[in-house]
């Protein structure tokens, strides 16, 4: 089956005879859609339109944290949704306010906005900091600085602080005040941060480019050089945050606080919801007017988050993350040094894992031989596979995984590698 097939209706034969429709012809082809169709959800599993049941090593990139068809969660959307579906920012309602109380009381601070997503949510901070120096009387205050390798969305401003030329390709000209340094480089950081900086927005894991995890060290310098410089420091949560590196929060896996925290992907559970956590002594500088979106902080995708956060807090789903994450790990450790030629050591924290595949073996390829075991897992950049499980995967599951997997990789043979 050919990537470039996917949105023109065609029925195809994958390379293991899998029959494969590709059955929407209509949806902007600005994706290489996996040829399979999923209706359905069940815990790590997903069911396509011919019951076949795929293990999900994906949950839709990081978002599905407690599964798929929760039945706590469907509770909680199905109220919601008959009580009050939408209500303008205008006004009051709930359950905004509850979630953004839970939110500050787990996070410690003191305000939170929310959108709709992880772009928007950085879009968001980006703003923050700068009106923030422009309040303080700081007007030439604008850079925000990014790191190399870093993802912080698709919108002109996140594209912007995202550092792939391929993502950048057609669209300038992108906004003015952005600057990189070098990833878990101090040195550079040093040199980098300024009177101009308003603020460094970093990923405590990058994870589109690969799974590449922050070293402690980089994020407490990144802390003590703004605060002598007097930039904001903001942790982009989207892909790492709400329990996926075994606590609620990465920054508290790192023991470093920053001055804002953006959230989306998993706070909702699968719901589109972005938040931005923000320091009390920061939050004054958006005032009325400054900001706003229609959508943000609907009643049913807040319902969806606090039904998250109250179910997580009913066991110890991080201890589980970080047992679960250290088995996969260990078993991806394990056919790593197995297929030394085509792997290397396997990297991330928690559930959040890269596999490092080496040329001229792809990721892409090894996804693809995957899908025919029934296990999705996902390539992302650096030549890696990517493993953002569900929190929930149990020690069976891991391991049936990491059976397909091996099954997978005596499939994606040399000649589809490249
Ligand atoms: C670290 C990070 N920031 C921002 C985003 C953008 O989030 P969204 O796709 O919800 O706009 C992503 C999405 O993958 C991400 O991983």
């Amino acid at each position: 089956m050919k990537a470039g097939e996917a949105g023109l209706g065609v029925v195809a034969t994958g390379d293991r005879g899998l029959a494969v429709r590709v059955a929407h012809p209509h949806l902007l082809a600005n994706y290489a859609r996996a040829p399979v169709t999923f209706v359905r959800g069940d815990g790590c599993w997903l069911i396509d339109d011919r019951e076949e049941r795929y293990l999900d090593l994906v949950a839709g990139l990081a978002v599905c944290a407690l599964g798929h068809a929760h039945p706590g969660i469907v509770g909680a959307i199905a109220a919601q949704a008959a009580s009050l579906v939408h209500c303008s920012n205008l006004y009051s309602f709930e359950p905004a306010g509850e979630l953004a109380g839970v939110l500050a009381e787990l996070s410690g601070f003191e305000r939170v906005f929310f959108c709709n997503s992880g772009t928007e949510a950085n879009e968001a901070a980006i703003k923050l900091a700068r009106k923030y120096a422009w309040r303080n009387g700081e007007p030439e205050r604008k850079v925000v600085l990014a790191a190399s390798g870093a993802f912080h969305g698709r919108t002109l401003g996140a594209l912007a602080a995202t550092d792939n030329p391929l993502y950048h390709e057609g669209f300038g000209p992108l906004p003015e005040g952005f600057a990189f340094t070098p990833f878990n480089d101090v040195a550079a950081l040093e040199l980098a941060v300024d009177e101009r900086t308003a603020a460094f927005i970093v990923e405590p894991v990058q994870g589109e480019s690969g799974v590449v995890p922050a070293t402690r060290e980089f994020l407490a310098a990144a802390r003590r050089i703004c605060d002598a410089r007097g930039a904001l420091l903001i942790f982009d949560e989207i892909q790492a945050g709400m329990g996926r590196l075994g606590s609620l929060f990465a920054f508290q896996h790192f023991g470093v606080r920053p001055d804002v925290v953006t959230l989306a992907k998993a706070l909702a559970n699968g719901l589109p919801i972005g938040a931005v956590l923000i320091d009390g002594r920061v939050a004054g500088a958006l005032q009325p007017g400054d900001h706003g979106t229609t959508f943000g902080g609907s009643p049913v995708p807040c319902a969806a988050a606090l039904a998250h956060l109250r179910l997580r807090a009913q066991g110890d789903l991080d201890a589980h993350v970080r047992a679960m994450g250290q088995r996969l790990a260990n078993g991806l450790r394990a056919i790593a040094r197995e297929f030394p030629e085509r792997f290397d050591e396997p990297r991330g924290v928690g559930l959040m894992l890269g596999l490092p595949v080496r040329p001229p073996y792809t990721a892409k390829a090894i996804v693809a031989a995957a899908l025919e075991e029934r296990l999705l897992v996902n390539a992302a950049g650096r030549n890696t596979l990517r493993f953002v499980p569900p929190l929930i995967i149990d020690a069976q599951e891991i391991d049936e995984g990491l059976r397909r997997f091996r099954q997978a990789i005596d499939g994606a043979t040399n000649e589809r590698a490249v």
